[in-house]
């Protein structure tokens, strides 16, 4: 069966691991590996803004020995012009791998039901697993290896019904963390994307709690995380993200409740003043641009563990 990367729990524990340890291994040895080499190519889709992620996607094709065909969604107008079914079979002949920055999950979905080829999720307004595939292994390399994820506790301060959210529930509750959501009540996950969290939690040995108390989120943490309030396709208003998402501001006496080796991570781009506060980004927990590089590293390891289960010639 052809394996995707579409939401987080797509890879089982073992399997998170091995991306993971693979996404270590290359970034020690960075041009050492061309499974794209002939060059095949990979085509990389923007329906919404980008930066980190075409950058990280590019570099890491040309850095596998591939061709990045990226397309501006925009000119594409998948779904509208052209049907998902019929995109994914006319990309899945020309290209070995597909990754897609979306609105809907159910978007990627079809693509990767059709494609014929991996298709690589690089943020839907459900998840963003790549983004916790390189938070993980930022988390990893401050604790000396993948082997120290488990039992390690992230809090999450902000949109809880976000793709980062989405994706701390299923990505770190995988890597057997606890993971806690500190969010409004309003604002609170999806409730099977929290149930399919808790059900991986309890065979991992992890823990998921949703609160929306921001100081409990974050008490005693080993990671303190946010992300934006307003999300892209998102058109609340700035006053009243202020007023909903307010409390939950990771400032510095936010950050004093954690571990005193707490490390913060933000997927960037940041606001700061809204969600982080200049000198949390700035201050020494922070983490936020080796986070950034680790894209890069992770995202070649996910295409390179999906090309050697695709057979593709690695
Ligand atoms: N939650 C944010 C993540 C940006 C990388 C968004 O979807 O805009």
């Amino acid at each position: 069966m052809m394996r995707h990367l579409l939401r987080d729990d797509d890879l089982n524990p073992d399997e998170q691991r091995q991306v993971l340890e693979l996404a270590w291994r290359m970034k020690e040895d960075r041009f050492g590996r061309h499974p794209l080499a002939g060059p095949r190519s990979v085509a990389v889709i923007f329906d919404k803004p980008t930066l980190r992620t075409q950058l990280s996607f590019t570099l890491g094709v040309v850095e596998l020995g591939g061709y990045p065909m990226v397309v501006d969604g925009n000119l594409a107008q998948i779904g509208v012009r052209e049907s998902i079914a019929d995109t994914a079979r006319v990309l899945g002949r020309q290209v070995a791998a597909i990754v897609w920055r979306t609105y809907d999950q159910s978007r990627i979905q079809e693509m990767a039901d059709r494609a014929g080829v991996p298709v690589v999720n690089a943020l839907t307004d459900q998840f963003h697993p790549c983004q916790v595939l390189a938070d993980l292994l930022t988390v990893a390399e401050q604790h000396d290896g993948v082997d120290a994820l488990p039992g390690l506790t992230l809090g999450y301060l902000g949109d809880g019904a976000n793709n980062m959210a989405h994706s701390y529930l299923l990505g770190a509750a995988t890597a057997g963390m606890h993971v806690r959501i500190g969010t409004p009540a309003d604002r609170q996950p999806d409730p099977g994307i929290l149930a399919d969290a808790r059900r991986i939690a309890a065979a991992t040995g992890g823990s998921v709690l949703v609160t929306d108390d921001p100081a409990a989120a974050v008490a005693g943490a080993d990671v303190v995380a946010t992300d934006t309030w307003v999300s892209m396709g998102d058109s609340r208003a700035a006053e009243e993200a202020e007023a909903l998402f307010g409390r939950f501001r990771l400032d510095a006496a936010r950050l004093a409740g954690a571990a005193e080796h707490a490390v913060v991570l933000h997927c960037l781009p940041a606001y700061r003043g809204k969600e982080i506060t200049d000198e949390v980004i700035e201050g020494p927990r922070s983490v936020v641009f080796a986070e950034a590089e680790n894209r890069l590293h992770a995202q070649k390891a996910v295409l390179t563990w999906l090309l050697e289960r695709a057979g593709e010639p690695v």
